[in-house]
């Protein structure tokens, strides 16, 4: 609260009756200026601001820690005092800070909360992993407040891609063999479709090209689901002609059998190899364009992730690598969260381990601003 008021931002503080366990409101009435309100049925406070009042005068709903009660009574719609309410209540962007013991985000229960207010429009900050309250180590600290307030300043930029049409592809490639068999690899589409969410929610024009998942694609947005990488190719390349943004989150298949054989091979053949052919490279294809999109890479990688995603910053002349670590227990294919090395020509940024939809908004932070850069007119 401190920091939002030093940078000149009006707030008002509402407490739960946990956290008035913890603080006294005459420390945040001292430091805000003003009442605190932490009861829904308080006829001296009814008056002066209700829930109703409060929603409609804030231009954003910060609730920091927000704990996995407060996030599943979200979820689900329950309003049994101020704080809930006045979620139910709100029009303006919710913004959550999330903070708890590590096996309680990691409950199933919890991520399905967090999923469903994903879905709902919610955005999350942090959590942070490290050292915690209750002496075990993980995700689930709340995000250092400077961190907070930097990310909730970046997220109230409004429409930070309206009028940009983004380009994303998402998901693994299928490469068949035979009519029932396929060469692919462990990619969930989650970081791709988190990104897409995040760019509908950006204000963005989103076509999203999608290799075989198990997902639901986002509302809002143009998709096209291909099977093989030749497929991702021509749907990504058409799309990207007319494009301000291209990002290559699919786990494209670098080669594909030569020959697809009509009938279903049988074991007592002779088959002892398969004859692969390359795949063409869709990213470096998208960079080669004239106008040509600002594009974004992934890198996924076992080891020696700086050099190999510098390498292919370079190599297939990108605006911006993200590179993640695969065959690590957390991060990476399939996980709910993940952890990016951001490069671009002359500098970096890392964004901590999170999920992979705050993870997505951070990304598209950072994509945003390089289209200022290089477009101020379009983009101011
Ligand atoms: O889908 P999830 O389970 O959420 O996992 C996310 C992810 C790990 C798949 C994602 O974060 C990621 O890293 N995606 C890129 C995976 C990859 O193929 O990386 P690469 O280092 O092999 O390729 C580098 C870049 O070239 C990528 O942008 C890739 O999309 C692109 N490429 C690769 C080969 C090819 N033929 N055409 C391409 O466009």
């Amino acid at each position: 609260m401190r920091l939002l008021r030093k940078q000149g931002h009006d707030v008002r503080v509402v407490m739960t009756a946990a956290a008035c366990e913890f603080v006294a409101p005459l420390t945040f009435q001292a430091l805000s200026g003003h009442a605190v309100h932490s009861e829904l049925l308080d006829a001296g406070q009814e008056q002066a601001m209700s829930h109703i009042h409060l929603a409609r005068w804030a231009d954003v709903l910060l609730i920091a820690p927000a704990t996995a009660d407060m996030l599943a009574k979200m979820a689900h719609g329950l309003a049994d005092d101020l704080l809930s309410t006045l979620y139910l209540a709100a029009e303006c962007p919710v913004v959550v800070a999330p903070a708890m013991n590590q096996a309680m985000w990691a409950k199933a229960v919890t991520q399905d909360n967090i999923r469903r207010l994903h879905q709902h429009g919610v955005r999350f900050i942090g959590p942070a992993a490290g050292a915690q309250a209750c002496g075990e180590q993980g995700l689930g600290r709340m995000e250092e407040p400077v961190e907070i307030c930097r990310l909730l300043l970046a997220q109230q930029i409004p429409g930070m891609l309206s009028g940009v049409k983004v380009v994303i592809s998402a998901g693994p490639t299928r490469e068949p063999l035979d009519p029932v068999r396929y060469i692919t690899n462990r990619s969930s589409g989650k970081m791709g479709y988190a990104l897409a969410q995040a760019a509908v929610a950006g204000g963005a024009e989103v076509v999203l090209v999608s290799g075989p998942v198990n997902l639901s694609p986002p509302v809002g947005l143009a998709f096209i689901q291909v099977e093989t990488a030749l497929q991702m190719y021509d749907a990504t390349l058409t799309h990207c002609r007319d494009a301000d943004v291209y990002i290559g989150a699919a786990a494209v298949a670098d080669y594909r059998p030569q020959h697809i054989v009509a009938h279903k091979i049988k074991k007592d053949g002779d088959i002892a190899s398969i004859l692969l052919e390359k795949n063409p490279d869709i990213i470096a294809a998208v960079a080669g364009l004239q106008p040509k999109p600002l594009v974004v890479g992934f890198a996924a990688e076992t080891d020696d992730l700086e050099n190999y995603a510098k390498h292919k910053l370079q190599a297939k002349n990108l605006d911006m690598i993200a590179a993640n670590w695969v065959g690590k227990a957390e991060g990476g294919f399939e996980s709910d969260s993940n952890a990016l090395q951001v490069f671009w020509p002359g500098g970096q940024q890392t964004l901590a381990m999170t999920d992979k939809h705050t993870l997505a908004t951070q990304l598209l932070y950072l994509i945003a601003e390089k289209l200022h850069e290089k477009n101020p007119v379009k983009n101011s």
